[in-house]
């Protein structure tokens, strides 16, 4: 049976408001503007209001990639939000998105690979679509960060940002689209990277409250070391896989966690920086919804046009990494 191509029909984003700057956190934790920018990159990033959830993030950025792939819907068969802040233990975010849309024919769950997870969805999404079960599957990576650090940690407050990013997937013309991915994990370093409590292991108790169990707790240096040598390694092995060489990549789309991160990977893959989206300087590390949202920005402003061959590349807790290689489908999308 030939297999179905699947490509990304529609696209788009949404960030809040709010931009927090490194001088407002050098008010709150002992940092400064100087230590942030050359130790990680990031100058700003954005902070969801009080009563923003995952879902209102998610909504507001599918209603764009809906638009863009002129889908409505009704026509979507499946929902996917890769998340870890997502609005509740359950219901899923993602049948929050589904009753917001009002699709009503689709089916929804949320998957939980930390940074990791919109590679993880868009890979699941399309296997639904090569397979010949869905034909319109809308994934989202959405998160609300701000809403797990802790606030006296400058270890990691000053690292995230909240944001969502949203893609419709479907079939495309044949040389087009998804030509490969490789996903992996590695459970035994979960610790790295954790929220500790508010799950069955450690439910939600004044001792988890008091002992902030409930925020973001990471070891930065460690999750770092990884994080240089899989972005290298699954690029790589994404791109051998899709049968092309390094040389004819146009494009990195890298989670943005940290410059540094993604300079090295750049200098291993030997590309130059114009060769990456990057734009953790403004939004910071915002998980699931970072590589959606850098894709989202240089499909709109022109960078990315049909043909050009990007590959998608995360890593986040579990730990987890994921990679894809992806031949541009769409034409340009006007605002
Ligand atoms: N301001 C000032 N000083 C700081 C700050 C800060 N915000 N944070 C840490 N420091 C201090 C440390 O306390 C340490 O001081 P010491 O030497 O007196 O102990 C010093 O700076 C150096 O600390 P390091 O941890 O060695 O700093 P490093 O250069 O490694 O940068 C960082 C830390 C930015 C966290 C880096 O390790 C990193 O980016 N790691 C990867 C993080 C990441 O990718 N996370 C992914 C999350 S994915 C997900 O699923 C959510």
């Amino acid at each position: 049976m030939k297999k179905i191509s699947v490509g990304i029909s529609g696209i788009g984003s949404y960030v809040p408001d709010k931009i927090l700057t490194n001088y407002d956190l050098s008010q709150m934790v002992e940092t400064s503007n100087e230590w942030i920018v050359e130790r990680t990159g990031i100058e700003t990033r954005r902070i969801a209001d009080k009563d923003q959830a995952a879902s209102d993030l998610a909504t507001r950025a599918a209603i764009k990639a809906l638009e863009s792939a002129n889908a409505t819907p009704d026509e979507i068969d499946l929902i996917i939000v890769a998340t870890a802040t997502p609005d509740h233990l359950f219901p899923s975010t993602a049948c929050v998105v589904q009753a917001n849309l009002n699709a009503k024919k689709a089916a929804a769950f949320d998957m939980s690979v930390g940074c990791t997870g919109f590679v993880y969805a868009v890979a699941t999404g399309a296997n639904f679509i090569s397979s010949g079960i869905y034909k319109k599957v809308l994934v989202i990576g959405s998160e609300v960060l701000s809403k797990i650090v802790n606030w006296e940690d400058r270890n990691t407050c000053v690292l995230f940002g909240d944001g969502a990013g949203a893609v419709v997937l479907e079939q495309c013309k044949d040389g087009y689209g998804i030509l490969s991915y490789e996903l992996g994990s590695d459970g035994k370093d979960r610790d790295c990277l954790i929220v500790p409590a508010g799950g069955s292991k450690l439910p939600a108790s004044e001792d988890t409250v008091k002992n902030k169990l409930h925020a973001i707790q990471m070891e930065g240096r460690d999750v770092f070391k990884f994080a240089v040598r899989i972005m290298e390694k699954a690029s790589i092995s994404a791109t051998e896989k899709a049968g092309l060489k390094v040389e004819e990549l146009d494009f990195l789309v890298p989670h943005q966690a940290n410059i540094r991160i993604i300079d090295a990977a750049l200098k291993k893959l030997n590309l130059s920086r114009d060769k990456a989206c990057i734009n953790l300087n403004k939004y910071g590390n915002m998980s699931s919804a970072s590589i959606p949202v850098a894709l989202d920005e240089a499909v709109r402003d022109g960078r990315i046009q049909k043909g050009d061959n990007l590959v998608m590349v995360a890593f986040g807790a579990g730990l987890t990494w994921g990679s894809l290689v992806i031949r541009w489908n769409k034409e340009g999308i006007d605002d």
